[in-house]
C-alpha cells in the first residue's frame, strides 16, 4: 500500500465531497441535543476550554461544542480540505462565532503544538477512514496533545460485517482496510479493538448512533486521558 498516494487521493475525495456542503447560520437558542453524538460532544464542550477538532470537515463537532457546550474559549478546527474549511469559515462568520480558529492541513500541522495544548479532542469519522499507519500518527498526537484528565470524543462508522462487505462491494486493500469505488472508506475494527489503541485512556461511556434512519449503527465513544 502506498500510504502517501492513498492520503492524497483521500484529500481529493473529501474536498470534492465538501463542494456540496453549504454554509449555515446557527443560533445558540435553536440548538438542542438530538442524539447521542450531540450529547457526547456536549460532554466535552461542558468540560474543556480548549478543544481540537481533528478532521473537522464542515465543522459539525466543533460548532456543536461551541453552541451546546458551556466551557470552550478556544477551538481549533483542522482539515486538509480547503472547501470544507471555507464552508466552516462562512458558517462562523454568519453565526458570529469567534471562539473557533480554523486551519487547512493534515494532522501533521499539529507537530508545532505543545504537549497538553487541549483539554478536549473531537474526532468524528476520521481515524477509521485513513490508512492504519496514518491513524497511528493521529492517535499519538491526540495522546500527546490532551492534558491529563482531558476528554476525547471519538465517532466511528459502523462495524462492517462480512455480509455488508459483500453488499457494498467493498474491496480489501490491506489488513482490516476496505475501499469502495477505489477510495479507502473503512479501517474496520470492533469497538473493543479501537479502545485498546488508546492505552493510557479510560472509556467513560459508549453508545451507538443511527446516522441514517434504519441504517447500520455508528459508534460514539467518550474517553478520558488517565496519565
Ligand atoms: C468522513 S469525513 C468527517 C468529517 C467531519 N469530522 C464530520 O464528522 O462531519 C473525514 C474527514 O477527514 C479529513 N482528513 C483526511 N485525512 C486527514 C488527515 N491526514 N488529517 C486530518 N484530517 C484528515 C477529510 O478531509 C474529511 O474532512
Amino acid at each position: 500500500m502506498n500510504i502517501g498516494k492513498i492520503n492524497t487521493e483521500l484529500i481529493e475525495f473529501w474536498n470534492d465531497f465538501f463542494k456540496e456542503h453549504k454554509p449555515m447560520t446557527l443560533d445558540k437558542k435553536d440548538m438542542k441535543v438530538e442524539h447521542e453524538l450531540d450529547q457526547y460532544i456536549k460532554d466535552v464542550g461542558d468540560y474543556a476550554s480548549t478543544i481540537l477538532d481533528l478532521g473537522t470537515g464542515s465543522g459539525y463537532c466543533i460548532l456543536t461544542a461551541a453552541l451546546l457546550g458551556s466551557k470552550m474559549t478556544h477551538g481549533l478546527a483542522i482539515d486538509p480540505s480547503l472547501k470544507a474549511i471555507e464552508t466552516l469559515n462562512e458558517t462562523l462568520k454568519n453565526s458570529n462565532i469567534n471562539t473557533i480558529e480554523t486551519k487547512v492541513g493534515t494532522h501533521v500541522i499539529l507537530d508545532s503544538y505543545e504537549d497538553g495544548s487541549f483539554d478536549g479532542v473531537l474526532s468524528s469519522n476520521v481515524l477509521d477512514v485513513v490508512p492504519y499507519e496514518t491513524s497511528e500518527q493521529m492517535i499519538e498526537e491526540i495522546k500527546r496533545l490532551l492534558k491529563p484528565k482531558g476528554l476525547l470524543m471519538l465517532k466511528l462508522n459502523f462495524y462492517l460485517t462480512e455480509d455488508m462487505i459483500k453488499r457494498t462491494k467493498a474491496v480489501r486493500m490491506a489488513h482490516n482496510t476496505y475501499a469502495i469505488n477505489g477510495v479507502l472508506r473503512s479501517h474496520n475494527l470492533t469497538t473493543e479493538e479501537w479502545v485498546r489503541r488508546f492505552n493510557g485512556f479510560r472509556l467513560l461511556k459508549s453508545a451507538t448512533y443511527e446516522r441514517i434512519e434504519n441504517g447500520p449503527l455508528d459508534r460514539v465513544l467518550l474517553l478520558e486521558k488517565i496519565s
